[in-house]
């Protein structure tokens, strides 16, 4: 197998596809055509996810619960997520790429949110960063983005907040949405993510952004959508949010095939000849007459 596995071009017959930047999110949401996103964490899904077309891929720290069965997203490192935007970043050629930063990597400092950010561009090949977080990552936000990093923000139910979550249940929590929103607008955030936000209110802060938002269970009333694959391609069996649909039944066809293996193997009913490497029969014989001179 050849080491050096060529980057996806359009075929002959495809359409022409230029690769997917910041300005046609904002082009998309004048238009009012719905912007496509979904997580990758590897090559051949990050393949597939620019085949299809969509417009972006978001390596999202969730890969510490989808890929590496962390119970939540706080273990994930600077380390883990360059890792695989690398193996992102080989395998997508048209979608807008955007690294998610993990928890610790921009709360400590600005400067260090800066550093950490640009690490995604440099080292990654991202072409924007995600945090969560409103007014309190204004001033982060504000100052990536001023380094030349689009910035991409996330309210709602941000998952690193899991121990100081709250929810929607009364009328400061939607107004301190909106708030955020705002403010990640004015810091010169390019879009922002609304995780688990009431679709009416998702709605609502859409149409008065000038930024596109993107909603993952914040109904269809969002500029874009996005969803985590696993979950879309039912790869990931210990939940599923409310808000997913699936699209596929991965997991059972994969831990079928692993035991129609297992079957093959212990009935000796693989390989057969046509998976196996054959040598000439004049080459084996004279193999087997040279072995057996010199026994
Ligand atoms: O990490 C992630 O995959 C995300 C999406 C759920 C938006 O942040």
């Amino acid at each position: 197998m050849s080491t050096q596995a060529p980057k996806t071009k359009a075929k002959p017959g495809e359409a022409e596809r230029a690769k997917t930047t910041v300005r046609d999110f904002r082009l998309k949401k004048k238009s009012g055509e719905p912007i496509t996103m979904l997580t990758a964490y590897d090559y051949p899904t990050a393949l597939a996810v620019d085949r299809a077309g969509i417009d972006s891929i978001l390596v999202g720290d969730s890969l510490g619960m989808v890929v590496l069965g962390y119970s939540n997203t706080l273990p994930v490192t600077m380390e883990d997520m360059l890792h695989h935007c690398r193996a992102v970043s080989r395998g997508a050629n048209f979608p807008l790429l955007i690294g998610d930063m993990p928890f610790m990597s921009y709360q400590v400092s600005v400067e260090r949110a800066v550093a950490n950010a640009g690490r995604f561009l440099q080292e990654a090949g991202m072409d924007a960063i995600k945090l969560e977080g409103g007014r309190d990552r204004a001033e982060a936000v504000r100052q990536i983005v001023s380094a030349g990093i689009p910035v991409m923000g996330h309210l709602g139910l941000t998952p690193q907040s899991v121990n100081t979550l709250g929810g929607f249940r009364t009328h400061s929590a939607a107004k301190r949405l909106i708030d955020d929103a705002f403010a990640l607008e004015e810091a010169g955030a390019f879009s922002v993510v609304l995780e688990s936000v009431p679709a009416r209110l998702a709605e609502w802060v859409s149409k008065k952004l000038s930024i596109p938002t993107i909603g993952i269970g914040a109904g269809v009333g969002c500029d874009g959508q996005v969803l985590v694959t696993h979950d879309l391609l039912g790869l990931f069996d210990r939940f599923t949010p409310k808000f997913v649909k699936q699209y596929a039944r991965l997991h059972s066809v994969m831990a079928e095939a692993f035991a129609s293996y297992k079957a093959d193997v212990e009935a000796r009913s693989f390989p057969t000849d046509e998976h196996s490497v054959t040598i000439k029969e004049e080459q084996w014989q004279a193999l087997l007459k040279e072995l057996d001179g010199e026994s």
